[in-house]
């Protein structure tokens, strides 16, 4: 058997919202074991987080500065080897630096940072000391995703004309008409959030899905972003309009006021000989059309799908798999960096895809607040 990675977890606690995605999945390939961490922000829910899943005391640290010391002196037999950073988005850079510096794997939920700067700085330390970091972007995980990249990668929608990527949400919509409920979410507070709300939470999963799947990068983006009221500094809607570095135009949307929708992810990639479909919300159906032809519904599972397909789902066809094994793949393709192991092309996001993300960002809000013109991406 393959010996376990060590893994410390830096949020992620028993009161998160992604810790509970990040634990099972972890353990789902059998390649990592949880040993220690700062589960939370305060040491006592940190403990209690600990309890809930079996991790004794005195692997659970009052902050990061003390989990370092202590693991720097554990032979490294027995040291924490990777770390999971769960926490809010503006401390991701902190965290991230101490333990690159300590050389520590990262495995950091996006968006990577609250800045550009940051995320570049942070990649600099990578790569000095040649570490793996990746950024989870879930949805990456998925099947028909990879299958998706691979169909369009070997020209089977021929050149793209046209793409459309989105995720629309509607759970912002109760909060934001009352001043008060405005200010219980930390998504809505640039000193936590960074400068964007809806575009770092979830236009980057639109953004990244969308370079993933076509192999292109976007070249220039024009934003109109919304933020509904005067003393809501943050963007809750955003529609983008995207030239891809091929020429090709097209629009990435998002919102967090698209009253009733759920995790509306949705991908649409045109070709001048097809076009593939891909849904979150329906993730294990990859549709393929063309002119003149039935429609083709593919699935995991089959033979007829790549290998890295085939890889990415652990049952024969039609038992449904979801976010959960999407996200185990992703530490599964994590845990192959991480023991210098052969991976897939695109089995995991790394840290470049999440400095992409922080251009994104920066970029959409800029183009917004300078009266909606054109900017174009760092190369
Ligand atoms: N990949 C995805 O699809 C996805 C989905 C949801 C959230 N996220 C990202 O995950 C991150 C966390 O989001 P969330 O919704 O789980 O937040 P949350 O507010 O639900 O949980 C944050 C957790 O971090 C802990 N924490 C805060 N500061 C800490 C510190 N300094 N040290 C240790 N623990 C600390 C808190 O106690 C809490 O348990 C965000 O960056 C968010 O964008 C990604």
């Amino acid at each position: 058997m393959k010996k376990k990675i060590r893994l410390g977890f830096i949020g992620g606690g028993h009161n998160s919202l992604i810790g509970i995605l990040h634990k099972i999945s972890a353990y789902m390939h059998d390649r990592y074991e949880i040993v220690g961490g700062v589960f939370n922000s305060k040491y006592e829910d940190s403990l209690e987080s600990a309890r809930e899943i079996g991790i004794t005391k005195d692997r659970i640290y009052k902050d990061v500065d003390d989990m370092i010391a202590v693991e720097n002196e554990i032979p490294t037999e027995s040291r924490i080897e990777a770390v999971c950073i769960l926490t809010p988005n503006n401390s991701h850079f902190e965290i991230a630096k101490k333990f690159l510096e300590n050389k520590y794997h990262i495995i950091c939920e996006k968006p990577l940072t609250i800045s550009l700067g940051e995320a570049k700085y942070l990649l600099s330390i990578k790569e000095k000391n040649n570490l793996v970091f990746a950024v989870t972007h879930t949805y990456t995980g998925y099947p028909m995703v990879r299958q998706m990249t691979k169909m369009i990668s070997e020209g089977l929608i021929g050149n793209i004309q046209r793409v459309d990527s989105q995720y629309l949400q509607g759970w912002i919509n109760p909060i934001i008409h009352e001043k008060k409920k405005r200010k219980s979410s930390w998504r809505l507070d640039p000193k936590i959030s960074g400068i964007s709300s809806c575009v770092a939470d979830i236009g980057t999963h639109a953004f990244n899905m969308l370079e993933l799947v076509t192999g292109l990068k976007v070249h220039k983006v024009l934003s109109d972003i919304n933020s509904l009221y005067n003393d809501n500094p943050l963007d809750i809607d955003a529609n983008i309009l995207v030239r891809m570095n091929n020429g090709a135009k097209g629009v990435i949307r998002s919102s967090q006021i698209a009253t009733g929708e759920e995790n509306n992810l949705r991908v649409s990639i045109y070709g001048d000989k097809g076009y593939l479909k891909w849904q979150q919300e329906n993730p294990n159906k990859l549709y393929f059309l063309k002119e003149n032809e039935p429609i083709k519904v593919l699935k995991p599972g089959h033979e007829y799908n790549y290998p890295i397909t085939l890889n990415s789902s652990k049952l024969p066809p039609g038992h449904p798999e979801g976010i959960f094994d999407a996200m185990g793949n992703i530490y599964l393709g994590a845990a192959k960096a991480i023991r210098g192991e052969n991976f897939y092309d695109h089995e995991f996001p790394t840290i470049y895809e999440g400095v992409r993300g922080m251009d994104f960002i920066e970029k959409v809000i800029e183009s917004h607040n300078r009266g909606n013109v054109w900017l174009e991406l760092e190369k």
